[in-house]
C-alpha cells in the first residue's frame, strides 16, 4: 500500500513563483509515489481573516486552477475543500478537550503572527487553536508525511504529540486487555513467555534490542497465522509498547531543500507585498517585473561592479539557470561586463518558457469551471470516505461509540 501525504494551503487567489517552487512543484512530484491528499484550508483562512467574506470562494477555486495547472492530478491527488467535511471540525473537537492549554501559547507561530500582523486583532480562540485544527486535519487521513515549510514545523510537532496523548489516553479502551489476551492466546506458549518477556524488558529498560526482538516475534506471527489481521499486530506492538492501540498515527514532516524564490525587492515572495510574479502573469507583465527588480544597490551605473550576493535576481539564477549560465553571470556582474537588464532576461526566457504549460492547462479549465467543481466534489467524497472511516475508530476509543 501506498504511505499516505497529506497538505493544505490557505486560499490566497492566484499562486505565484514562490508557491510553486516552495511547495506544489514537491507536491506534484510525491504524487507519482504515494496516496497523496490535498486540501484547500478555508477554515484556516477565517482564523486571520474572518471578516472579509467575499474573497473566499473566489481564492478557492482561483487557487485549485493554480495547483491543476501545476501538474496536479486529479486521478492521483485527492484534492478536495476542507470546510466540506466537518469531521475535521469534529476532530478538533474531541482533540481540543484534553490539548493543555500550553501546548498551544508554545507554538512559535502564535506569538510571530500575532507580531507580524499587527493591524489584526489575532486574540481570538480560533486562532490560538489553529495549529490544533491542523493536527485535526492531518490526524484525520492517518497520514505518515506532511510536505510543509519549515515554519510549520512546530505544527507538525504538536501534532504528533497530540497523537501520542489521544493513543496513551485511549487507545487502552475498547476492550484492549481481553483483545491483547485473545491475540497473544493464538501464540505458541513458548512465543507467549518470549514476547512477555521481552514486553518486561522494554518497560523496565526501554532497551531498543527488547523492542526489536518482541516486534520481530509479532510480525513473524503476524506472516504465518491463518486470519491474523493489521488490527491484531497493531494490539500486540502497542501492548509490547506499553502505549495501546496506535489508534491516531504519529506523522512526519517533509521538508525539501529548495532554493529560496524572493520577491522582486528581495523579500519573501507575497502577493500582499506587491513584490510577486504570479503563475499565470502573461509574458509581457512578466518581463516588466522582472526588468522592474531590485539589484544590488551597489550597481548605479553601468560601468560599477556588482555583487550577485547582494542581488534577488541571483537567487532566481539559482533556480532557473544552470552552473554555466550562473558563471556566466558571477563573472559579468563582478566585472561589470553585463549590465543588470542583459543579466535578467534568461531569467525572464525561463519563467516565461515555465508557464507554457500551465497557461495552456490553466486557460482550459477556466474555460470550463464546470469541470473544476466536479474534481473537487470528487475528491472530497474520496476525503469523505476516509474521514469518516477515522472519525468512527476515535469514537469508539474515546467510548462514544453508542
Ligand atoms: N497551516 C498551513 C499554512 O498556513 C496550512 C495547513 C492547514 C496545513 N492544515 C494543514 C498544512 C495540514 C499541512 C497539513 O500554510
Ligand atoms: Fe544582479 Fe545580475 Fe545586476 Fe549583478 S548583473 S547586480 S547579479 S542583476
Amino acid at each position: 500500500m501506498k504511505t499516505r501525504v497529506l497538505s493544505g494551503m490557505r486560499p490566497t487567489g492566484s499562486m505565484h513563483l514562490g508557491h510553486y517552487h516552495g511547495a506544489l512543484k514537491n507536491w506534484v512530484r510525491l504524487q507519482d509515489e504515494h496516496d497523496c491528499f490535498y486540501f484547500v484550508a478555508d477554515w484556516h483562512a477565517l482564523t486571520t481573516h474572518y471578516e472579509e467574506r467575499e474573497v473566499i470562494e473566489q481564492s478557492v477555486y482561483e487557487m485549485v486552477i493554480d495547483w491543476l495547472a501545476a501538474g496536479l492530478d486529479p486521478d492521483k491527488s485527492t484534492i478536495f475543500i476542507q470546510s466540506r467535511l466537518p469531521e475535521h471540525a469534529e476532530l478538533f473537537t474531541l482533540l481540543a478537550m484534553g490539548t493543555p492549554l500550553g501546548w498551544l501559547e508554545r507554538v512559535p507561530t502564535y506569538k510571530d503572527q500575532q507580531d507580524k500582523l499587527r493591524d489584526r486583532d489575532l486574540t481570538t480562540y480560533g486562532f490560538l487553536g489553529y495549529p490544533l485544527l491542523q493536527a485535526a486535519d492531518i490526524l484525520i487521513y492517518k497520514a505518515t508525511y506532511v510536505p510543509v515549510g519549515e515554519d510549520q514545523s512546530s505544527h507538525v510537532e504538536l501534532t504528533r504529540e497530540v497523537a501520542r496523548r489521544f493513543n496513551h489516553l485511549y487507545g487502552r479502551g475498547g476492550g484492549f486487555e481481553q483483545r491483547v489476551a485473545a491475540a497473544l492466546a493464538r501464540l505458541s506458549k513458548d512465543d507467549q513467555r518470549y514476547y512477555e518477556r521481552q514486553r518486561k524488558a522494554f518497560g523496565e529498560t526501554g532497551a531498543h534490542e527488547a523492542w526489536a526482538k518482541g516486534e520481530a516475534l509479532v510480525r513473524r506471527n503476524a506472516a504465518a497465522l491463518e486470519g491474523w489481521t493489521d488490527p491484531d499486530t497493531e494490539l500486540l506492538l502497542g501492548h509490547l509498547k506499553g502505549s495501546g492501540r496506535s489508534v491516531l498515527v504519529e506523522p512526519q514532516a517533509l521538508h525539501t531543500e529548495v532554493p529560496k524564490l524572493p520577491g522582486l525587492d528581495g523579500a519573501k515572495m507575497s502577493k500582499s507585498y506587491g513584490n510577486a510574479v504570479l503563475m499565470r502573469d502573461d509574458p509581457e507583465t512578466v518581463a516588466r517585473k522582472i526588468r522592474g527588480m531590485a539589484t544590488d544597490p551597489a550597481r548605479v551605473r553601468r560601468s560599477d561592479p556588482g555583487d550577485p550576493d547582494k542581488c534577488p535576481v541571483w537567487s532566481f539564477h539559482q533556480v532557473y539557470g544552470n552552473d554555466a549560465s550562473r558563471q556566466w553571470v558571477r563573472q559579468g556582474c563582478t566585472t561589470a561586463g553585463i549590465g543588470c537588464l542583459e543579466c535578467k532576461q534568461p531569467v525572464i526566457d525561463a519563467i516565461v518558457a515555465e508557464q507554457q504549460p500551465w497557461r495552456e492547462r490553466a486557460a482550459a479549465l477556466t474555460a470550463e469551471p464546470k469541470k473544476v467543481h466536479w474534481i473537487v466534489e470528487n475528491g472530497t467524497e474520496r476525503a469523505r470516505t476516509v474521514a469518516r472511516q477515522t472519525m468512527k475508530d476515535v469514537r469508539e476509543a474515546m467510548g462514544l461509540g453508542y
